[in-house]
């Protein structure tokens, strides 16, 4: 990266000239905790005494014998607090926000998951919160919303563009121009302008440290491969940048939704229908068409419809570092089944992306070799979405027979 958050050419701050001093100030923080070598121990502390870190790589034994190839491994992000990744990133961006004196923390949201876990922070260190999620999300992530508000924070509905998402980001944004001297926007994944791409990897990378120690510890090896899903980037870069250095092939898997050529997916780095531009203050891959308007996008899991991408990945697309694919809805409810039946584990919609990929290519490589899949977090949230999926009887006669109850 160079000085300017550029990854060769992609990323960088396109930003409101009204906004520089805030981006400036934060990242004058960002690189006060990154020098302070204190920090990284405050921030281990409190991720382990409020949110179960280091989390455990679980050997998926049955799965291994059910594919008869590599070893498979999980790595737990499931288990944080709030059931996802997004724990490692608000903590990390909570302690920054009470050393730069802020009181009042945004966020944007899709899946919810974000959300949950910057209003849970809030709670925490005692700010003031309000998430902004698209209309559609909203709709479709009622849980999510219920926690939030409990919590303490004010969803706002966004009912601009196609509701979803990026519409939330923009709205956030437009919070932030107006509030800057008292509220920090807390991004929720590795893209943005500069400094949040490599802030949020920063705070996610203990994802891939301790996984790497503990395959090391268990194993006495490296992994051969090692997947995550990706939505904006976070828990990839999370993980990956654990085993930047090493000999390990690392395989980034989006949302395939109804297939690439059906034009219903969410695939910026593995299909045709995505192209460089610069949109939400950077530069990255977006599903956009040739006047550079967002393509509307489609997955079965809300935190992988985003139209953009972390510029990191991209550069690493670039240079072939990282491998990209995509699994399809189905390919992912299929895995989502599997998962469960076979090691008890409930893996997130969106990180059943991941397992879904590895379970395709795991009886490709032999015995010896290690895979490590990213669980980016519990599946409880999209039981909705899954019931459906499954064509579950007695859970629809169970919605039928609430909604009853409310009539009455
Ligand atoms: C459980 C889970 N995994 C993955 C993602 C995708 O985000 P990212 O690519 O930033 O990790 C989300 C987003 O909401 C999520 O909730």
């Amino acid at each position: 990266m160079d000085s300017r958050g550029y990854y060769n050419g992609f990323g960088g701050a396109f930003i409101p000239e009204i906004l520089v001093s805030t981006f400036e100030e934060l990242s004058e923080a960002f690189q006060g905790i990154k020098n302070d070598p204190g920090f990284w121990q405050e921030y281990k502390e409190i991720m382990s005494s409020y949110s179960c870190r280091p989390t455990p790589l679980t050997f998926a034994g049955n799965l291994t014998r059910h594919f008869g190839g590599a070893r498979i491994y999980v790595k737990r992000e499931d288990l944080n607090h709030t059931g996802a990744h997004k724990a490692n990133n608000v903590m990390g961006q909570g302690l920054l926000v009470q050393r730069m004196g802020k009181k009042r923390v945004i966020a944007e949201t899709g899946a919810g998951q974000h959300g949950v876990a910057t209003a849970t922070m809030a709670a925490r260190f005692g700010f003031e919160c309000t998430i902004y999620m698209g209309e559609v999300d909203v709709k479709r992530q009622r849980p999510n919303v219920f926690w939030m508000e409990r919590l303490g924070a004010k969803v706002v509905a966004v009912k601009e563009g196609s509701r979803i998402l990026k519409d939330a980001i923009n709205e956030a944004f437009r919070d932030w121009v107006t509030n800057m001297d008292t509220t920090h926007y807390v991004l929720g994944t590795a893209c943005g302008p500069h400094p949040f791409p490599e802030m949020v990897t920063y705070f996610q990378s203990i994802i891939g440290i301790e996984a790497r120690k503990q395959i090391l510890s268990l194993e006495g090896k490296l992994p051969a491969r090692v997947y995550a899903c990706v939505g904006g980037g976070s828990n990839a870069m999370g993980i990956f940048s654990g085993f930047m250095d090493d000999p390990v092939e690392l395989v980034g898997v989006e949302a395939g939704g109804e297939g690439l050529d059906s034009g219903r997916h969410a695939s910026r780095l593995c299909s045709k229908d995505a192209s460089i531009g610069v949109a939400q203050g950077y530069k990255t891959y977006f599903l956009q068409d040739s006047d550079g308007q967002m393509k509307e996008t489609h997955s079965i899991a809300a935190g992988l419809d985003y139209v953009g991408v972390s510029p990191i990945l991209s550069h690493l697309k670039e240079t072939g570092r990282v491998r990209f694919e995509a699994a399809t809805d189905q390919e992912v409810v299929e895995a989502l089944s599997l998962t469960i039946r076979k090691e008890g584990l409930i893996p997130a919609l969106e990180s059943s992306h991941a397992f879904a990929r590895a379970y395709q290519e795991a009886s490709s490589l032999s015995q010896q070799d290690i895979i490590i899949i990213n669980q980016s977090g519990r599946g409880d949230k999209d039981i909705f979405t899954i019931a459906d999926a499954f064509s579950d009887p007695g859970w629809k006669e169970f919605i039928i027979q609430k909604a009853e109850e409310y009539h009455a």
